[in-house]
């Protein structure tokens, strides 16, 4: 369609209900190509965005989330802007956060979150999900309907990282209140967040300080002493403040996303009775319908990388300096990967290629937590909620319903989702 050569991607708010139409026209003018008006790199084919995540020497992640925004606070001189990079990184948007940074700076910092990924962690992990699962049914579900996100995604997805990072049990209805998962519609832990009372961030940095000083002088029998006392790859022991940022990030990016997830899952099943009924029918199935789900709706719509060095990538040739905007929801329905991408299907063989979780030394370190997230809260929903259904009172009637999306590029998300169930048990 034509209109879409002059149309722009980060601020059209018309690509926001649907943007896959949009993301195959991208693909096919070329799977990489450069689009108005801010002068972005589109990544919208598998192979391309393989060759841009894994050349971190040639692609950088100092832009990782804004990409264009704000613009670089120098003018990119020559086919190296290394050094240029390097002087003014600090004053990039989230330079002290991992997802910005590049090796080696970025092995340390993501190694300190080595001590909570083990597989006996998430397991015990696991553990503590299946009876949040029940515990957030057990507050609404006799209502025989709900507000999906609000009571069940959000406060179970804010609530899994609070375990997972060690925060004791009694705190985690002051996480809850603080970070927003409370009120009906509240956004929890965004990156974009706006101020809900007090700064949510601000509350998270405060409250990691005071436990990983209290297990640096206190050492207990815990995660929070696991993670105060986790050391660099080369043994030097790594400043709190830079400890606090690796844990408090994961509120940023574990929450929202799996929030994204888990709707757009129970969206598939409350408009698809058949669909609803293989699951139930074959709870194996469950892991393959989670993956349909992330490779359909990735959370993550948009990753950016900077050109750092001029490079070319499916025969285009990306200047130094160029912001580079790798598509994952684009990427997971390439036709040349997925064939009949834009279906879900319990059957596909490669289901598991999708790069919903991104691909190379960024890829999402959440990805085996919110595969587990989806599959438990699927099996509990399934077990204690009948004939789910999209309320049509919220939503429209069946045949002609609406669903709000966030308005941003970077993320693909319901705003609400509104179902119908008979409560079982
Ligand atoms: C469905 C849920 C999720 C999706 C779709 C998702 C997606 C992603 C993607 C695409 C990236 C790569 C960013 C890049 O390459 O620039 C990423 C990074 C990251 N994710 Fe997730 N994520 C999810 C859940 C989680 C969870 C539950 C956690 C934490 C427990 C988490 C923590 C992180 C962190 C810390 C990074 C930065 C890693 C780095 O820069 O090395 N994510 N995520």
């Amino acid at each position: 369609m034509s209109e879409y050569a002059t149309l722009d991607f980060l601020t059209d708010q018309s690509l926001v209900p649907n943007p896959y139409p949009y993301f195959d026209y991208l693909r096919e003018q070329n799977p990489v190509l450069e689009v108005p008006p801010w002068g972005c790199i589109a990544v919208t084919g598998y192979e391309e965005a393989v060759a841009v995540y894994k050349n971190t020497d040639a692609f950088s992640n100092a832009v990782a989330l804004g990409g264009p925004f704000p613009p670089l606070p120098f003018t990119p001189e020559g086919d190296d802007i290394s050094e240029q990079l390097e002087a003014h990184r600090h004053l990039l948007p989230m330079f002290e956060h991992m997802v910005t940074m590049d090796p080696p700076d970025h092995t340390k910092a993501r190694s300190l979150l080595n001590r909570l990924l083990t597989p006996r962690r998430l397991k015990e992990n696991e553990d503590f999900m299946w009876k949040l699962a029940d515990v957030q049914l057990d507050e609404f579900l006799d209502n025989g309907k709900c507000e999906f996100l609000a009571e069940y995604a959000k406060p179970f997805s804010l609530l899994v990282i609070a375990d997972l990072l060690g925060v004791p049990e009694e705190d985690h209805k002051q996480f809850r209140t603080k970070l927003g998962a409370d009120r009906p519609g509240a956004r929890v832990g965004s990156l974009e967040q706006e101020v809900v009372d007090e700064n949510p961030l601000q509350f998270l940095d405060d409250k990691f300080i005071a436990y990983l000083e209290d297990r640096r002088a206190n050492p207990r029998e815990d995660v929070l002493t696991s993670l105060a006392t986790a050391l660099y790859p080369d043994d030097s022991v790594p400043p709190v403040i830079e400890v606090v940022r690796s844990a408090t990030f994961l509120f940023a990016a574990g929450q929202e996303t799996t929030t994204k997830l888990l709707s757009a899952a129970m969206r598939v099943l409350a408009e698809n009775p058949e669909v609803q009924q293989q699951l139930r029918d074959d709870r194996s199935l469950i892991p393959t319908f989670i993956e349909e789900s992330l490779r359909l709706e990735s959370p993550v719509k948009c990753d950016f990388r900077l050109a750092r060095k001029t490079t070319e990538v499916g025969g285009v040739l990306i200047k130094a300096g160029a912001p580079v905007m790798v598509l994952p929801g684009a990427v997971n329905r390439d036709p040349k990967r997925f064939e009949n991408p834009h279906e879900l299907r319990l059957d596909r063989k490669n289901v598991r290629e999708h790069m919903a979780f991104g691909r190379g030394v960024h890829s999402c370190p959440g990805g085996p937590l919110a595969r587990v997230e989806g599959r438990v809260s699927i099996e509990r929903l399934l077990d204690r909620m009948g004939d789910i259904t999209v309320d049509p009172e919220k939503h429209g009637p069946i045949g002609d319903q609406n669903f709000n999306y966030e308005p941003t590029f970077v993320l693909r998300g319901l705003t609400e989702l509104n179902i119908n169930y008979t409560p079982l048990r």
